[in-house]
Order: structure tokens, then C-alpha cells, then sequence
């Protein structure tokens, strides 16, 4: 936490907005986002290319937070988005979102989405396996559409993270596989399909990442492949497509690099490898999400019921959990928090912040150092912008949060919360 963040009355502060202010005015639990935090990322990310002349796309990889809101902020920075199912399409539509800039994802896309995706003209659908080119190639001549097109591919590299994320390795569910020559079989039958345009080529290596060698490697390995193919095919790449997966801070002892310097090794591994296989330096697109939205988010909590046992550490519970922030509880994710009155406060105990879902694991953090605290106060914790919200769950029916965009010193709400109504708006009666 920077000294900016904290206001003159001692309390923090989120993009100018007092986050004791934020959780009165709109209750907690909350999600508020730092929107100038987002921006700054995004302007990161590009900063590079921009100093390298290359053409790129930052192409925000909306899983990791989409709502209107998001998706108009996107507009505004004229960046790209990445959607990965209908749903996602449908809300960027809701926020006027141009379709040009959108890439559609996903290993298993119904026909009904792909339809969709054709008929809204969206930029790019990434195909991902053989079922996909032969339903796209029906609905194409159904629809007589034409639509741009990349191939994703496994790259055959596993970046070091969390076991869950590895999605690059051969044995992944997404993509062609490039060694044993299906990705070269996937191009030839995109080749012989004349609606389809075919950009070029992604590879998605992992995510949380914190050093720049996996991206390296993946880049080499997307240039040697289109490399291949324009030697044996004839066939000219205009994208290179690396994926997401840029490292953020979670804790004291995540060290990732800076937004800069992953792109500034990528685009040089590109150019490096594109001059030795003599192929023209093409577009560098990356799919950032948790970096775009992550360090910009904040939960507030307000602190209740409190569990001390001799020689146990204290449990503090809060108004939230599981359901508003399942990555403790699903990949033993770690955060810190702060106390909003007094966020930079001596620590006099060391407690778990538990959720107030009905399961034992439900800790939103094990070990978290906090000044005194009582009922009423309110807790933030940090660097939750990213697949916090975005896999929020109605387990045990509670609603889910309210969102706040927070800028330059004015709060909007962009999501209201949830009300008991909306829990059993679907549910029938016998
Ligand atoms: N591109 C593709 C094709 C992806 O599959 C992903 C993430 C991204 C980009 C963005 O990765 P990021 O920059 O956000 O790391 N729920 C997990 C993360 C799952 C990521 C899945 N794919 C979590 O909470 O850690």
C-alpha cells in the first residue's frame, strides 16, 4: 500500500474516494475498483509496442472481470477484449462494445455461440479444435459470412504456476497441438475454406507468471511454426498471438516483472526470430486479464463475529467469503488486507479472516497481521480485481456485491447488488 492511498483523515483511500465513505454509502460486502489504476496498466502494456513501432492489439482478457462498465472502459482505451462464451458477448454487445475488437475463445463453443459471433461480425473467432472448423464452416455457408479466423495452438511449454492454470503443456484440453502435425493439419483445411480468413496463430502458456522465459519460449515457438508454415504452405501470418498470464502482487513474496518488460521481451523475441526465418515482423497481440484488473480492485468487508481460543489463532469474520472470492478456497490463493480506518496501523496479532459461508474452508486469508479491531470496522482487501467478482457464486444464497468504479475522487455504481428477489428470480414453484 502506497502513502498516496491514504487520505488526510488517516483512512484509505481508492482513487480519491474514502473507502469508509464507499462501504457506508453502498454497503458491504464491496468490490471497488481504482479505475485510473486500470488505465495506467493498459497504457503499460502498450507503452512498449508503441516505442517499438510494431503493430500489436492489448486484448483484454474479460474472464477476469466483465460487466458493462468494463467493457465501455475498454472502448474508451480503444483496446481489444477477448470473450469466451455467449454470455460475455452478449454484455460487451450491452456496452455498444466495436465487435471488430473483439476475439471469441473457448474449447468447446455451442453452435448457438458461434452463430452469434458470425452474425455480430465479431474480429476473430480462435479456433481450437477440428469439431469447431467443420461447425464454423457450416454456419459460414448457412449465414454466406465470411470471418476472420487464428488457430490456437499448444505450444508444448508449461510456464511454472499453479497446477490449475497450466494450460500451454501438450496435455491440455485447449488448442492444436503442433508437434504431432494436427496444427499443421488445422491450417491446411482453414486454407481450403474460402470464408475463412486466417490471421494467424495463440498460444496461451499460463497465467500468473512471473518471469519472462515462458513468453520468450512461446514466442519463438508461434514464429518457427508460421515460419514452417510459410516455408512449406506459402501461407503469410499477420498475427502473433501470445496469450495472457502476466504476473501481479499479491503478497510480499510475489516478485513479478514489471507490465513493460514482459512485453518488451516479447516483442523482441519476435522481431529476433521473424529476422532469422526471414518472415516479415508480424501484428504482437497479448491477452492480459489479471494484470489489467487485479492490483485495481478492492474488497470491502465489515468485520463481525470474532473466535478466540487459547493458543489458536483468532478467527475475524466478515460479511463476505467464498461466494464473492472463491480463490483462497480454490487454489489456496493468498491476499493481504488492511484495516480502512487506519490501513497503516501497527499489527498487534496476527488473526484468519474468514467468510460467513457454512464450510471450514471458507478463510479468505490465514495469516493475516492486523492492528485491533471490533465489530463494525471495515476491512479491505487487496488486489482483488481479478476473478474475484468474475467467479462469484450464490452458495449458501447469498447475493452477490455491489461494484463501484472509483476515479479521480467520484464513486459509480456499476453493478448493484444482489437482492433476495434476484436469488429466487428464476426459481418455480411445485
Ligand atoms: N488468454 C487466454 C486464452 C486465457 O485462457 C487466459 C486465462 C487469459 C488470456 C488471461 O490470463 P491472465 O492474464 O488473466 O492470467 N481463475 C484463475 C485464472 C484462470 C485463467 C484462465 N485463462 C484464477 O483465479 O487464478
Amino acid at each position: 500500500l502506497s502513502r498516496e492511498q491514504v487520505n488526510q483523515a488517516g483512512h484509505l483511500a481508492i482513487d480519491g474516494v474514502d473507502a469508509l465513505d464507499l462501504a457506508k454509502q453502498y454497503g458491504t460486502p464491496l468490490v471497488a475498483y481504482d479505475v485510473t489504476a486500470i488505465r495506467d496498466q493498459i497504457h503499460r502494456f502498450r507503452s512498449v509496442f508503441e516505442q517499438n513501432k510494431v503493430d500489436y492489439a492489448v486484448s483484454y482478457a474479460s474472464k477476469a472481470f466483465a460487466t458493462i462498465a468494463m467493457y465501455q472502459l475498454i472502448a474508451q482505451e480503444h483496446g481489444h477484449i477477448d470473450v469466451v462464451s455467449g454470455g460475455e458477448l452478449y454484455t460487451a454487445m450491452k456496452a455498444n462494445f466495436p465487435m471488430q475488437s473483439v476475439s471469441f475463445h473457448g474449447n468447446n463453443k455451442p453452435t448457438a455461440e458461434l452463430e452469434m459471433a458470425v452474425d455480430q461480425h465479431v474480429g476473430v473467432i480462435m479456433l481450437d479444435n477440428f469439431h469447431e472448423i467443420k461447425l464454423l464452416s457450416a454456419i459460414l455457408a448457412e449465414k454466406s459470412a465470411e470471418i476472420n479466423v487464428m488457430l490456437r495452438v499448444t505450444p508444448g511449454i508449461s510456464a511454472h504456476t499453479h497446477e490449475y492454470d497450466q494450460t500451454g503443456q501438450e496435455d491440455s484440453k485447449f488448442g492444436f497441438d503442433i508437434k504431432s502435425g494436427q496444427a499443421q493439419d488445422a491450417l491446411k483445411q482453414v486454407l481450403a475454406e474460402p470464408r475463412m480468413n486466417m490471421l494467424g496463430v495463440h498460444a496461451h502458456i499460463g497465467s500468473q507468471i512471473f518471469e519472462v522465459n515462458g513468453f520468450v519460449m512461446a514466442a519463438n515457438k508461434l514464429v518457427d511454426t508460421v515460419a514452417d508454415w510459410h516455408d512449406e504452405l506459402g501461407y503469410e501470418p499477420k498475427v502473433i498471438n501470445v496469450g495472457g498470464g502476466f504476473g501481479i502482487r499479491y503478497t510480499e513474496t510475489d516478485d513479478p516483472i514489471a507490465p513493460e518488460d514482459f512485453v518488451d521481451a516479447i516483442v523482441k523475441a519476435v522481431k529476433v526470430r521473424t529476422t532469422e526465418r526471414q518472415l516479415a515482423t508480424p501484428e504482437i497481440w497479448i491477452e492480459p486479464g489479471r494484470s489489467i484488473v487485479g492490483p485495481a480492485g478492492y474488497s470491502l468487508y465489515t468485520i463481525g463475529s470474532r473466535k478466540d481460543v487459547p493458543g489458536i489463532k483468532p478467527y475475524v469474520a466478515v460479511d463476505g467469503g467464498m461466494g464473492d472470492n472463491i480463490r483462497p478456497a480454490l487454489y489456496q490463493a493468498e491476499y493481504e488486507a488492511v484495516l480502512a480506518n487506519n490501513p497503516l496501523a501497527k499489527p498487534v496479532e496476527t488473526v484468519r479472516i474468514a467468510g460467513k459461508y457454512c464450510e471450514s474452508g471458507d478463510i479468505l486469508i490465514q495469516n493475516q497481521p492486523l492492528p485491533e479491531t471490533k465489530a463494525g470496522d471495515v476491512i479491505a482487501i487487496l488486489d482483488t480485481g481479478a476473478y474475484g467478482y468474475s467467479m462469484a457464486s450464490n452458495y449458501n444464497r447469498n447475493p452477490r456485491p455491489a461494484v463501484v468504479f472509483v476515479e479521480k475522487g467520484k464513486a459509480k455504481l456499476v453493478v448493484e447488488r444482489e437482492s433476495f428477489d434476484d436469488l429466487v428470480r428464476l426459481d418455480k414453484k411445485l
